[in-house]
């Protein structure tokens, strides 16, 4: 399976597929895999498109393109999952906020970190600003095999207020953090629209064909628990709440990154199907943080992914044996690096299907 062919833009992802099994709660022999960041710069195929497409944004604005790199590394690799190629700061974009990427250094964004600059976006996010990620999903959705699933995603409140207010990312997210300090109901009126515009985002990709969404929160890890639990918790578990309420067939992926010892609360509040988690977690103790039956994805080093060989086989065989005997899709603990040689995740996908 795996290949691509032409489908009716109503197929979905069927009962044999191993990633929508896991999300229900099923023990499988061989575990679903796919990669975070599994599209991009480590494939020559993607460069190449790239170059042709101009900038990044105007890739993910342009559904032929954005259609055409989401299905480089399933027609490579046989993955279980297709993962929507777009940005979670293309949320930001549609309410109003300037964002462009720098070639070499990341996103920019004109900072919002005041009260008036808040009063400048957009109360509500426009959706057809973004009719070209959801002509993508379902172009995408078309284009796959049944039991290839396709998941839709958008990066947490938290996570997506620190490149708003920070303009960029690094620094220890400090601009948003000050801000959540110094002037809490600011940051709270950030924290609640986005909520809102993630829950209509997500809602969007579903309808175009998405059968599982996943929310990135990359960087609430850092926060204290109390903060976690304020910015990072209470805002996933609404749009949690709201996407099932909409929706009730799709699953829900968090990945609260770093969460660490603070796990056991996020997972308790958050009804979703399963839990990320990072290189660094304790795959045992994560996995007595969540409730049974609830799948948990993760957590293959990505530098294992690049070193690859006898390393990379001991990585995911320590997946397999800590958490293969609960619901399971394997994964990186953060996304694919540029210097991966794509023969490593070919060795990967192989190694979980050896079973
Ligand atoms: O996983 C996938 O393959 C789907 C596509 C995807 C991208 N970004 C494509 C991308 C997803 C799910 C994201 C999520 C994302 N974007 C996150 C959360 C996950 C994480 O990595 O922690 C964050 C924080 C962002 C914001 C962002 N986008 C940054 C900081 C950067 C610059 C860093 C970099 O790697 O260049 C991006 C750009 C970006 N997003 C690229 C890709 C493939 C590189 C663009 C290029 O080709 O130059």
């Amino acid at each position: 399976g795996g290949a691509v062919t032409n489908r009716p833009a109503t197929s979905a992802a069927g009962a044999e597929s191993r990633f929508l099994k896991a999300l229900s709660g099923e023990v499988q022999t061989v575990p679903p895999v796919w990669l975070m960041r599994q599209a991009g710069r480590y494939l020559p195929e993607y460069r190449e498109l790239r170059a042709r497409a101009g900038s990044f944004l105007d890739l993910c604005y342009t559904p032929e393109f954005a259609t055409e790199v989401t299905l480089q590394p399933i027609r490579r690799f046989a993955l279980d999952a297709a993962i929507l190629f777009s940005d979670i700061l293309v949320v930001p974009h549609a309410l109003g906020q300037e964002v462009r990427f720098v070639e070499g250094e990341g996103p920019r964004l004109d900072p919002v970190a005041s009260l008036a600059e808040f009063a400048q976006l957009r109360e509500e996010i426009d959706l057809g600003f973004l009719a070209p990620v959801y002509e993508t999903v379902a172009r995408v959705r078309a284009a796959l095999d049944p039991e290839v699933a396709l998941i839709g995603f958008c990066g947490a409140p938290y996570t997506v207020a620190t490149y708003m207010v920070g303009g960029r990312g690094g620094d220890e997210q400090a601009a948003a953090r000050k801000l959540a300090y110094r002037e809490p109901e600011t940051f709270q009126a950030l924290i609640d629209r986005l909520v809102e515009a993630s829950v209509a985002h997500l809602l969007a990709q579903v309808r175009a064909g998405a059968q599982a969404v996943q929310v990135f929160d990359s960087w609430s890890g850092d926060l204290p628990p109390a903060e976690f639990a304020r910015w990072s918790t209470e805002p996933i578990r609404a749009i949690c709440v709201k996407v099932k309420a909409a929706a009730p067939e799709v699953k829900v992926i968090a990945f609260a990154r770093g969460a660490g010892a603070k796990l056991a609360d996020f997972a308790a509040a958050v009804p979703a199907d399963a839990f990320g988690l990072a290189t660094a977690e304790n795959r045992t103790a994560a996995r007595a943080a969540v409730p049974a039956g609830v799948a948990l994805q993760g957590n293959v080093d990505p530098i294992a992914l690049v070193a690859g060989g006898a390393a990379l086989d001991a990585a995911v065989d320590g997946v397999l044996a800590d958490l293969g005997h609960g619901p399971l899709i394997v994964n990186l603990g953060h996304g694919v690096r540029q210097e991966t040689p794509p023969e490593h995740v070919a060795q990967m996908v192989a190694r979980v299907r050896r079973g």
